[in-house]
């Protein structure tokens, strides 16, 4: 090979690795934002990314189109090395002709998509675009139309993270939608299918691009996204935390990892962890941290529907989806926000072989018109459905409250709970105690001299036969009643026995969720 030519190819890539050139990428840094070459960077370990695909260019001619240049076609793509695990990825470079989308934009992140479906690894795409690029027109839609279909595909086979680092606007939000996390920057990104400008436009309501599609607007209202971040560095650190949760791929399980906490760890607190009156709230995110690995856990949808939480952690180096009722919010009652979800993180550990545990003090379903107009009802159904048809190893823990209908959705033995233990302090029942006398003794109450003593002693009766987990014990919903003490000790020794669980569904096309 002569110099010449070995000159012209470092010449060429040199161009193309500047992006959309220095006073971009300083535009780019001005507004506290990485470029996407540095955040691919971030994401791999270091000095294992491999970019493909820089030479494509587009083949656009309209609206001046020839004449521009748009180097690594405002995208750049490849694969690399996370924790020594493959990784595909893409980040769009907003430098570039503002990230824009067009036909050969696509069809580099179509081939990220296909390679990693045949080989079975992650896909963390990041976002940083204008949207559809303008000039390529329903180009830049059959574009956008093919990664929606491969994101669907791939969906439930690899794990899929979009990673919001700028706009992301118009029908571009479904790719990200499409995927099974969405982490986004707080200020620097958005999320909307119509902009300010378009909504004030059409309806005359007036607002912010942030209170609209930012960062807290979709991890706290709109429930669409899952992780906030602070800037990009964060980003990307939390996104390679997720990943070290998740397998490549729906046919493996996560790595497993020496945590250096010992499994047979005995926590005396817990035994005086519940307060002595029923009413009193505790806050279930101590009692997780008390029982995971190193009290380490990350948290999915930390701001959207508190009173349900769900994460992932640790336990005995296994990697576990965690769910609990937050009596700190809304007395952990379930509510629409909570089942859609605690649904879908029951659906999104079980696609990739994560076990499940489920720590439950749940008074009931959330009443009101506003839930029965909202739908809990269809909303309320996905959870039931969801941890019915999860084939992971189930663990259950019963705290405290365990009342009626949420008891079932909350990975009851009914719904296939392969380990459930409750706690001394459990109350398991149909209903909770003032109501049930309500209802049951409602004639006696009323008969009676002193209706208030008659109602009270009413309570009191009903909760020494029902609201213990005794009942449900002796018919075996319960498997055992444990001392809280012991309880990561027997929720680990139970997902070590269930390891080998293997549980097939009846054949299908595909079930019916209410969706
Ligand atoms: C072509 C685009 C573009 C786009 C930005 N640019 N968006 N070019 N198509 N969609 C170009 C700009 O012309 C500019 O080029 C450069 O990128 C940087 O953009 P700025 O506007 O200077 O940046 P900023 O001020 O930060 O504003 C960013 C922005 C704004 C808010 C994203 O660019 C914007 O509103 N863009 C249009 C958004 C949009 O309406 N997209 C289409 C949505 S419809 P120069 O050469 O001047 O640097 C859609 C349908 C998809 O996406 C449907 C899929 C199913």
């Amino acid at each position: 090979m002569t110099t010449n030519k070995l000159q012209d190819l470092l010449d060429r890539k040199q161009k193309i690795e500047l992006g959309g050139g220095e006073a971009r990428i300083q535009k780019q840094h001005d507004k506290g934002k990485l470029t996407a070459r540095e955040r691919l960077q971030l994401l791999f370990d270091q000095d294992t990314f491999v970019e493909i695909d820089a030479f494509i260019k587009h083949r656009c001619t309209y609206f001046g189109m020839e004449k521009k240049e748009a180097p690594a076609e405002g995208v750049v793509t490849g694969y690399g090395q996370v924790e020594g695990r493959l990784v595909y990825a893409y980040a769009q470079d907003f430098t570039v002709i503002g990230g824009s989308l067009g036909e050969m934009h696509a069809q580099k992140i179509w081939k990220v998509l296909d390679n990693a479906l045949k080989v079975g690894a992650p896909v963390v795409g990041i976002n940083d675009s204008g949207g559809a690029r303008i000039q390529e027109g329903v180009n830049s839609l059959y574009g956008y139309g093919g990664i929606f279909y491969r994101n669907t595909m791939a969906s439930g086979v690899i794990p899929q993270i979009s990673v919001i680092m700028g706009p992301c606007a118009g029908g571009a939000v479904y790719s990200p939608a499409l995927n099974d996390f969405i982490m986004m920057v707080d200020k620097t990104s958005k999320m909307f299918i119509t902009g300010p400008k378009v909504i004030e436009t059409v309806t005359g309501e007036k607002v912010s691009g942030e209170a609209l599609g930012g960062a807290m607007a979709h991890n706290q209202i709109s429930g669409v996204a899952t992780f906030i971040a602070d800037n990009d560095q964060a980003a990307i650190a939390e996104t390679r935390r997720l990943l070290s949760f998740l397998p490549s791929n729906n046919t493996e399980t996560a790595p497993g990892c020496e945590t250096g906490d010992d499994p047979n760890r005995v926590i005396p607190e817990l035994n005086t962890f519940i307060p002595d009156n029923p009413n009193k709230p505790y806050n279930m995110h101590e009692l997780i941290s008390m029982i995971v690995d190193n009290g380490d856990f990350m948290e999915y949808q930390p701001y959207y529907a508190a009173n349900m939480i769900t994460c992932f952690a640790r336990m005995g180096g296994r990697s576990v989806g965690i769910l609990a009722n937050q009596p700190k919010v809304l007395a952990g009652c379930l509510d629409i926000n909570a089942s859609d979800k605690a649904a879908r993180f029951v659906r999104t550990c079980d696609a990739f072989n994560v076990p499940l545990l489920t720590l439950v003090d749940v008074p009931g379903f959330l009443p009101g018109t506003a839930q029965e107009y909202g739908g809990i009802i269809r909303h309320g159904a996905k959870l039931l459905y969801a941890y019915s048809e999860a084939t992971v190893p189930l663990v259950t823990v019963i705290t405290r409250k365990a009342y009626g209908g949420a008891y079932i959705a909350m990975c009851s033995k009914h719904l296939g709970g392969d380990m459930v233990l409750a706690w001394p302090t459990a109350e398991i029942a149909v209903m909770g105690p003032a109501g049930a006398a309500n209802v049951v003794f409602k004639k006696e109450i009323d008969a009676a001299d002193d209706p208030a003593v008659a109602k009270k002693k009413m309570i009191d009766e009903y909760n020494a036969e029902f609201a213990t987990p005794y009942k449900a014990a002796e018919l075996g919903y319960v498997d055992d009643v444990i001392e809280p003490a012991i309880t990561r000790q027997r929720v680990i020794d139970a997902f070590n026995m269930l390891a080998s669980k293997r549980e097939m569904l009846p054949p299908k096309k595909h079930g019916n969720i209410p969706v």
